[in-house]
């Protein structure tokens, strides 16, 4: 039995998410919460013949702890999207709304999973691990923001470029740092299989390949032309990271290799490893983990990288250190 709950789940991602989540076996129980529509989206997928019995949840009464009761893995995609001019750090108005929800959490599910995809990730993700520390509940190995979408991106940009789109599921490129522009950091020289040296060893090549991956949100805000961003790509990653983390908890299969996730690398996470290796005192990276019954099993180094991953790692490491201090520090207006 597991109860799977979308936050903001009549929204761009949330409805799509929630779709997919609904079609995983897994999952029993599916509750939806959302300030508006959520009763709507819920009817709907309710019809649907698979396991999971949907409820739909508003605010009044308690809405998003009715919701919440119990949950074992919630998934957050409320709060606003980018127009075209702004920077993901322009939606840091979803603190507070990241702040409500993690308190939500810690007192209806504080066993919960907790997968943030709200921008901005690089601080919502220290709003909610302030806010749960605050309410005595904080696990850092049951709390993730979600990169995936990163990740998936990396797979299809490099087999496009490699003349092999159809093969975009074989290509696995690790990508670490944040999750906003020169802190996505692709780990090219990791890539399984390996990338062939006359595009590896081509710097415009490989700068254009490297940039694609950064800014591919940018491309979908810009096609989208004010009506928001990645919505369907987002919904698929977040249902396929909420699939790793469900399947290493429940499912008794662990996946067959690391996925990486913006974490917590306090001491008590197992995360000074990674803060050596990065050569900075960061909180929160993303980092490849090892998934397990308990969520964050362990944190993996990153390995080797080449000299043009070093110097992008250093862009990365300067423009997450504020994010990180602006969510840690975050203040959520009084009730
Ligand atoms: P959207 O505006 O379509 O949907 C957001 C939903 O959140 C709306 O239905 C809204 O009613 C709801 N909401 C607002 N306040 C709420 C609250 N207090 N509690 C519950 N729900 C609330 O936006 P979207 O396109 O679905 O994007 C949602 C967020 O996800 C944005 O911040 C966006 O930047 C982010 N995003 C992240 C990634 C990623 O890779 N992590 C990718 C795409 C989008
Ligand atoms: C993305 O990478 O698509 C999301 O973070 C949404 C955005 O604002 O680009």
């Amino acid at each position: 039995m597991v109860k799977a709950v979308v936050c903001g789940a009549a929204g761009g991602i949330g409805q799509p998410l929630s779709l997919l989540l609904k079609l995983n076996p897994l999952i029993t129980e599916l509750s939806l919460y959302d300030v508006v529509n959520a009763l709507g989206v819920a009817a709907d997928l309710s019809h649907i013949a698979t396991p999971a019995q949907v409820t739909g949840f508003l605010p009044p009464d308690n809405g998003a702890e009715r919701a919440l009761k119990g949950a074992d893995i919630v998934v957050i995609p409320a709060g606003v999207p980018r127009k075209p001019g702004m920077t993901r750090d322009d939606l840091f108005v979803n603190a507070g709304i990241c702040a409500t929800l993690a308190s939500a959490i810690a007192n209806a599910c504080p066993k919960a999973f907790i997968l943030v995809i709200s921008n901005p990730v690089n601080s919502t993700v220290p709003v909610f691990a302030e806010t749960l520390k605050k309410a005595g509940v904080f696990d850092p190995k049951r709390l993730f923001g979600v990169t995936h979408l990163d990740i998936v991106r990396a797979s299809t940009f490099l087999a496009t470029v490699l003349g092999k789109p159809q093969d975009a599921p074989k290509y696995k490129v690790p990508v670490v740092g944040g999750h906003s522009g020169v802190t996505i950091l692709p780990l090219l020289s990791q890539a399984e299989p390996k990338i062939p040296s006359d595009v590896l060893g081509d710097k415009a090549k490989r700068d254009a390949l490297v940039n694609r991956i950064q800014f591919g949100g940018d491309e979908v805000v810009k096609a989208k032309d004010g009506a928001g961003s990645a919505t369907l790509s987002m919904a698929q990653a977040g249902a396929e990271f909420a699939e790793f983390v469900l399947q290493a908890a429940f499912g008794g299969k662990k996946s067959q290799r690391p996925v990486q996730a913006y974490v917590y690398l306090g001491a008590e996470a197992g995360g000074e490893a990674v803060k050596k290796e990065i050569g900075a005192d960061l909180d929160y990276f993303s980092v490849n983990v090892e998934l397990g019954p308990n969520g964050i099993e362990k944190i993996l180094p990153i390995g080797q990288i080449d000299a043009a991953e070093k110097e992008l790692l250093g862009a990365a490491v300067k423009e997450l250190g504020p994010s990180i201090e602006k969510g840690a520090t975050f203040q959520p207006a009084p009730p």
